[in-house]
This record gives C-alpha cells, sequence and structure tokens, in this order.
C-alpha cells in the first residue's frame, strides 16, 4: 500500500482542482456524493460536512437539516462559499477552513458527520475518523463514501500502478476497507452498521458507522 498522502500535496492539489474540480468531478462522483447525502438526511439534524470542497452536496439537502461544512482548501471554499451567497441554501449555516485532523468544535456536536471522497486523502485517516467520532452525538453516524481498493484482479492491479501517478493529483485509488474496519474494531463505542456498493457500477463504496448511544461493554 502506498503511503498517505501529504498535507502540503493535498493542498496544492485542490488549489489546482478548485477552478475546474465541478466540472470533472461533478459528474463522475454525484451518485456516490447523493447516495451519502441520503443516508445523511434519513439521520437528519445538525450535519457536519468534512471536506466539503465546493459545495457540490448543498443540492442534496433541503430545510429538514442544518449544514456545516469544512474544508482546508481555502480555494475550493471560495467555491463553496459562493454557492452559499446564491441564496439557495438558506440551511447551510457555515463553512469554515479548518483541518479534518484538528476540528474545533465541542464533543457531540453533530447528528451526523459526512465525508465524501475524502478519508483516503487525508495525512491519518484514523485520526480523522476519531475526530468525526467525538463530535458526533452519542447515537450519530459517521457516513463515508469512497472508492476503496478492489484488493484482488485486474482492478486491484491497475489501482496499484495508479496509486503513485495520481498522487500529486491529491487522489489516492487503492485505499482498503479493512482499515476502516479496523479503526472501528480499536474504538470501543464505534460500530460498523453499513458497508455497501452504491453506482456506477459499483465504483464506490458507502460505509456508515454509529457512535454506540451509550458506552458498550468492552
Ligand atoms: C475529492 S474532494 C471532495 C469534495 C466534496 N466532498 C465532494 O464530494 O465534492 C476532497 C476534499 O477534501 C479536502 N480535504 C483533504 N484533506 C483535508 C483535511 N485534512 N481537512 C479538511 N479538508 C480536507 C480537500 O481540500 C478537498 O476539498
Amino acid at each position: 500500500m502506498t503511503p498517505d498522502l501529504e498535507k502540503t500535496i493535498v493542498e496544492t492539489a485542490y488549489a489546482r482542482w478548485a477552478p475546474i474540480y465541478d466540472a470533472v468531478c461533478g459528474p463522475v462522483m454525484v451518485k456516490g456524493r447523493r447516495a451519502a447525502a441520503a443516508a445523511a438526511r434519513s439521520v437528519g439534524g445538525k450535519i457536519l460536512e468534512v471536506g466539503v470542497g465546493t459545495g457540490l452536496s448543498f443540492d442534496d439537502y433541503d430545510n429538514t437539516t442544518e449544514i456545516t461544512g469544512i474544508d482546508m482548501s481555502a480555494p475550493m471554499l471560495e467555491k463553496a462559499r459562493a454557492r452559499m451567497a446564491t441564496g439557495r441554501y438558506p440551511f447551510v449555516r457555515q463553512v469554515l477552513q479548518m483541518d479534518a485532523h484538528r476540528m474545533t468544535f465541542a464533543d457531540a456536536t453533530f447528528d451526523c458527520v459526512v465525508a465524501q471522497f475524502v478519508i483516503t486523502l487525508v495525512e491519518n485517516p484514523e485520526q480523522v475518523l476519531s475526530e468525526c467520532h467525538r463530535v458526533v452525538k452519542p447515537g450519530g453516524r459517521i457516513i463515508l463514501v469512497n472508492h476503496l481498493y478492489s484488493e484482488v484482479g485486474v482492478a486491484a492491479a491497475v489501482e496499484r500502478w495508479a496509486a503513485q501517478r495520481t498522487r500529486a493529483l491529491g487522489l489516492r485509488p487503492e485505499f482498503p476497507f479493512a482499515r476502516l474496519q479496523a479503526w472501528a474494531q480499536s474504538n470501543e463505542n464505534a460500530i460498523l452498521v453499513e458497508r455497501r456498493k452504491v453506482a456506477p457500477f459499483g465504483i464506490y463504496t458507502l460505509v456508515c458507522f454509529e457512535r454506540a448511544a451509550s458506552p458498550l461493554a468492552a
């Protein structure tokens, strides 16, 4: 497996992506993004979007929810703020420049934390998952959607080949599900409640963790 991406690589990459992100990544990732937002809407309430990017997901929410977004990329957030300025998204309360490894929110602030196409890119995925777990309320959910490593066959070989070549673009095609599962197993109050493939062609995986409503016995 390739090493986790360094923060500076990701920052540089997304400063470059920002002007073209919606045109290039909007259509390709729309179904994964929508599936994650639909799962978040079914939880409802206060939703945190980690790595909110340009705010492409705003169209997938409505007034039944209250959205806060964070992202470490100022150029991506500039696009998200331009979307908010249209007035079409009154349920998006704020977007903040913040590193997902060190969030400034109090413990148990949100009903649901969503990270769409983010967890494989961060410098320390386990630390980000633990931060998501900290800021979600007991009984709340963490919903991730990503392309995850195929692990066997031709697809896995292609992903391993692509991994080094796409690094500078802030992309990582060979991140294994086992790593997410191991995080949940090492965290006594995190429960893996769902893992399913989503369209197109099942290339994305939606993973959902619940923070136990009351501490689980060890
Ligand atoms: C592939 S984009 C996904 C954007 C959006 N979620 C979407 O579905 O279109 C990944 C985003 O994660 C952000 N990101 C990466 N590492 C981060 C971190 N440590 N803290 C906050 N945001 C981060 C990047 O700046 C980028 O905007």
